[in-house]
């Protein structure tokens, strides 16, 4: 077992080079199965949960290989439905096969995703949609089976604009029968990358990014090279980290325009935001004010970078509340967090967090991937010495984190623990 142990504080200072979206990625490799020929995504990011979702695509018949940051995805040979329990539970992400398999099968057979640390994520909005389509389903021994010929065109209105389920709407439209709309479709800038990769491909989606998608189905798409976009996710954390440590960090690559409302956030709390062309550099130089914030869909502030706000927020000179709108078990950590001196209490989807002076190094264990680089950030500001136990969640989402880290100044060496 691994654990990091860091030695702060530390005002962190220099260039970060962000990496492609894993949220994109995920998508843009399940995507792919749904093309009977050669795909070629570049800024790949070397993850684990683009790893695990390789073995799901091999798992699934598909050719799979990495020459770097691309990678090759083959799935012209004949593929199978089933996506088996093990992967399933190890990445909630591999749901998203099921409208991609359903498009080119008539088929699909998915584990059911269970809780994770997060919370309980149904995937009702992807099944009612996919139903309107044409498909039937049924669950049966843990796994959702469905069926269909080919899926039909129709309009969509989302109870809720889940990304995950604008996502498997969206992909299985592509070569459905007729028109399909998706009304209070998901906005995010992942959705946008998925749709101009399938355009590339052939695929006729417009609107994707607005509230209102248009898919005009084709019989088949062909090969296509595309590049992924940067990790707003990543650049955010690091946005806030140079925020939290005082510091001064140049995102290489990151884009303002996909970060807008989390850049304003960290203006509003005292920092320095410059937005270039090849990146954003953002300076804090003083002690954080406290600062109101709520969680919404994009574009409002991302739940992915709620966790760091909170250990930010936590230094800042009054009182914050932060209310989570997307994931209600996103503040389990706050009892971690915690016991490095912060002061948060939790009510419901609301925390009040009161703003200290310092922070204390402690052994901590992380719960899940952005609690963990909010822990990693706490370690950074606190005095002395903290253990992350658990850091393994980090690397499902963050390429090269704590190399990146070290890169910036940080202290933060990997040890092997007893347990
Ligand atoms: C994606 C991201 C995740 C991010 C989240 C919100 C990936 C791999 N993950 O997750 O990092 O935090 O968007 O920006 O891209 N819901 C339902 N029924 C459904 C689907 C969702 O009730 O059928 C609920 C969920 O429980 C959750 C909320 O809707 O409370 C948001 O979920 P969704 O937008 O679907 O997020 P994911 O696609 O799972």
């Amino acid at each position: 077992m691994k654990k990091y142990v860091i030695k702060g504080p530390v005002r962190l200072a220099g260039d970060v080079q962000i990496s492609g979206a894993k949220n994109s990625t995920l998508k843009l490799m399940v995507a792919s199965l749904m093309i009977p020929d050669e795909v070629t995504l570049e800024r790949v990011p070397r993850i684990r949960d683009v790893f695990l979702m390789a073995q799901v695509l091999e798992q699934l018949g598909a050719g799979v290989s990495f020459e770097g940051d691309r990678l090759v995805i083959d799935a012209s040979g004949e593929l199978s439905e089933e996506t088996p329990y093990e992967l399933v539970t190890k990445m909630r992400a591999s749901i998203q096969v099921l409208g991609p398999l359903l498009a080119r099968l008539g088929r699909a057979r998915v584990a059911m995703p269970g809780g994770d640390a997060i919370g309980s994520r149904p995937i009702d909005l992807h099944l009612s949609g996919l139903e309107r389509m044409g498909a039937k389903f049924q669950a049966e021994h843990g796994y959702v089976e469905g069926m269909c010929d080919r899926l039909r065109g129709v309009n969509v209105l989302l109870e809720f604009p889940s990304v995950g389920a604008t996502e498997n709407l969206l992909m299985s439209a592509v070569t459905a029968e007729g028109t399909t709309t998706i009304e209070n479709a998901a906005r995010e800038p992942e959705i946008q990358d998925l749709a101009q990769f399938l355009n590339a491909a052939g695929a006729r989606i417009d609107g994707a990014g607005s509230p209102s998608i248009a898919v005009e189905g084709v019989e088949r798409l062909t090969s296509v090279e595309h590049k992924i976009i940067p990790d707003r996710i990543e650049a955010g954390t690091f946005a806030v980290m140079a925020v939290a440590t005082r510091g001064d960090v140049l995102l290489k690559e990151a884009r303002a325009d996909h970060l807008e409302l989390p850049l304003q956030k960290l203006e509003e709390v005292g920092a320095e935001v410059q937005r270039g062309d090849d990146g954003v550099r953002v300076t804090m130089h003083r002690r954080p004010s406290a600062l109101d914030l709520v969680t919404l869909p994009y574009p409002g502030f991302p739940t992915d970078l709620q966790p760091m706000m909170m250990v930010l927020l936590s230094q800042s000179d009054g009182s914050s509340i932060l209310t989570e709108n997307v994931f209600e078990a996103r503040f389990i950590f706050v009892d971690e967090l915690n016991r490095m001196g912060t002061r948060i209490r939790v009510e419901g989807h609301h925390a009040v967090i009161r703003g200290v002076e310092k922070l204390s190094g402690a052994p901590v264990r992380v719960p899940d991937i952005r609690a963990g680089a909010a822990l990693v950030l706490s370690g950074l500001c606190a005095q002395g010495r903290t253990e992350i136990h658990d850091p393994g969640h980090i690397g499902r989402g963050y390429e090269d984190f704590d190399e990146k880290l070290r890169g910036l100044g940080a202290d933060i060496e990997v040890a092997v623990t007893d347990a």
